[in-house]
This record gives structure tokens, C-alpha cells and sequence, in this order.
């Protein structure tokens, strides 16, 4: 893809199902990534996998709704590799304690719908606030969000998390439109059912898998390889037109 060889990305959340696949596929691509998690260990082992692939990677400790964390996770990217041009916020708290008891307005805990916010809502502000300045520096660069089909459809459950993710579908449209002039393009990616690791087995006990697929305009669920195909698109100059959109990358689970 045009561009991304000369660029470098930061990937919040990158040690893990989507988030590695967009590290990886960014640093395939020639970009080169600094991956932070809040799993510092596993993102590690990304950035490994990376530099043992070729490529340009380095990995920190980062706690996305810790600003201090996210401030530190920008600026050693800078310092490593010169500039940024890419973020990618990936982080969600998919922690059984967390969405597993995130039901409904009535009856989900307040501390549940709290951590929610703070860390898929409020964590994507801190990462947009500390990479921006330095995207601006370069002359601008594309900010990327991993949203969620429940942000523009409807469930029955998981209030919390559906409303961070329409959140950070507001952020991105307000992103769009305040920096676009400077040459920021901002878009999020709205996957559908991606099969990760973490998810497979839960998924497949419960017969959830079978549902959904059922569902989908396609004859098999997603892969992580899938989005990180979409982020070094919207990532690369082949995405220069791309911005204040939500993009789903579903099989046709939603059609709009
Ligand atoms: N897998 C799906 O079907 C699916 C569908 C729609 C949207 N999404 C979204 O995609 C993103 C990635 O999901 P996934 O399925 O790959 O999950 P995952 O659990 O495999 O990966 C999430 C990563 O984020 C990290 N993380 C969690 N809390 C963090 C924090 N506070 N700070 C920094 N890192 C943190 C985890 O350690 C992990 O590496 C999430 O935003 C999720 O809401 C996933």
C-alpha cells in the first residue's frame, strides 16, 4: 500500500487478537510500530515477532485510560523512530468481570458502565489528545479507532459498551472536521464477529458462533487478519480520501 513504508504507527491495545493483526500487518507493510498493551509482557512478544519478520517494532507497558501511560507510550515512538503518522486505538476492557456484566439500563452496575467509559470511550480521547500534536508536526496523518457494529445497531445487552463505542464514533466524525484541514483523517473500523484467541472457545461453547454466522452475508465469521487489512488501507496514502467514517468490516452482518 502507498506510503506506509515511510511511516510510523503507534497500536494501542496491539498484544492481542485484532491489535496484533494491525501491527502486524502494518510493519509487513514497511511501517514501522510501537505497540502498546496493557498486557506489557505480550506486547513484547509482538514486538518481537516483528523485528524477527524484519521489521521495525518496538513495545511498551500502556494502560489506555491512564494518560501518563499513553503520553509515554507517544513520545518513546517519537523518540525511537523520529515522528508518528499513525495511531490505531484499539483497547477495549473485554475482561469477563466488565462486559460479562454489562446488561442492561436498568440493571447494570454503575462501577460496570464507569470502567467502560473511562477505558473504550475515555481511553480513545487520551490516545487521539497525545498523538495529534505529533501527527501535526508531520503535516498530519490518519487516527483510527476500532468501533463496534453495537454502536449503530441495536442489543438487548452491553448498554455500556455500545454506548463508548458510539462515543468513539463521535470522536471520530469531531476529529475529522477539526483537524482535517491540517491533513488529519480520522475513521474508525466497525468489525463484525471476529474469531480471536480469547473469544473462540467462549464463543463456540455457548453455540454463538454458529449463530452469528447464520447471520452474515458471508460464508465464514472474521479473521484479525481481516481489519488489519482495513487499518493499513486507512492507514496508507491508497486512504487519503477516506475520513469521518465509520466503516464496517463485517461480512455483511450490517448493511447500511
Ligand atoms: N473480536 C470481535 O469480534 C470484535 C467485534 C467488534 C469489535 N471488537 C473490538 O475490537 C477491539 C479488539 O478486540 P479483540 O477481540 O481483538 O480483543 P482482545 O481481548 O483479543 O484484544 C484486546 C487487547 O486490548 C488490551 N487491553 C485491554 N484493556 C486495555 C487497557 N486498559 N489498556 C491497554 N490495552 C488494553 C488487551 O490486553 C488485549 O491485548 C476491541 O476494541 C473490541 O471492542 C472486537
Amino acid at each position: 500500500m502507498r506510503g506506509l513504508s515511510e511511516k510510523v504507527g503507534v497500536v494501542v491495545g496491539g498484544a492481542g487478537g485484532i491489535g496484533t493483526a494491525s501491527c502486524l500487518r502494518l510493519a509487513d507493510e514497511g511501517c514501522a510500530v510501537a505497540v502498546g498493551d496493557i498486557n506489557g509482557e505480550a506486547a513484547q512478544e509482538v514486538a518481537e515477532r516483528i523485528r524477527a519478520r524484519g521489521g521495525r517494532a518496538i513495545s511498551c507497558q500502556t494502560d489506555i485510560s491512564e494518560e501518563d501511560g499513553v503520553r509515554d507510550l507517544i513520545s518513546r515512538a517519537v523518540a525511537e523512530f523520529g515522528g508518528l503518522d499513525v495511531l490505531h486505538a484499539n483497547a477495549a476492557d473485554l475482561s469477563p468481570e466488565n462486559i460479562g456484566r454489562d446488561s442492561d439500563a436498568v440493571d447494570i452496575p454503575l462501577e460496570v458502565f464507569d470502567r467502560t467509559i473511562h477505558v473504550n470511550a475515555r481511553g480513545h480521547l487520551l490516545c487521539a489528545r497525545h498523538a495529534i500534536p505529533e501527527l501535526l508536526k508531520r503535516g498530519g496523518g490518519s487516527v483510527i479507532f476500532t468501533s463496534s457494529g453495537s454502536s449503530f445497531t441495536s442489543e438487548a445487552q452491553r448498554v455500556a459498551y455500545a454506548m463508548a463505542k458510539a462515543g468513539v464514533n463521535a470522536l471520530v466524525r469531531h476529529i475529522a472536521n477539526r483537524w482535517g484541514k491540517e491533513g488529519i483523517r480520522a475513521n474508525a473500523i466497525a468489525p463484525g464477529l471476529v474469531r480471536t484467541e480469547k473469544n473462540f472457545e467462549i464463543l463456540e461453547g455457548q453455540g454463538v458462533l454458529a449463530a452469528v454466522l447464520s447471520s452474515m452475508r458471508s460464508p465464514r465469521v472474521g479473521q484479525p487478519a481481516d481489519i488489519g487489512a482495513m487499518v493499513a488501507f486507512l492507514a496508507s496514502d491508497d486512504g487519503e480520501w477516506i475520513t469521518g467514517q465509520v466503516i464496517a468490516v463485517d461480512g455483511g452482518s450490517t448493511m447500511r
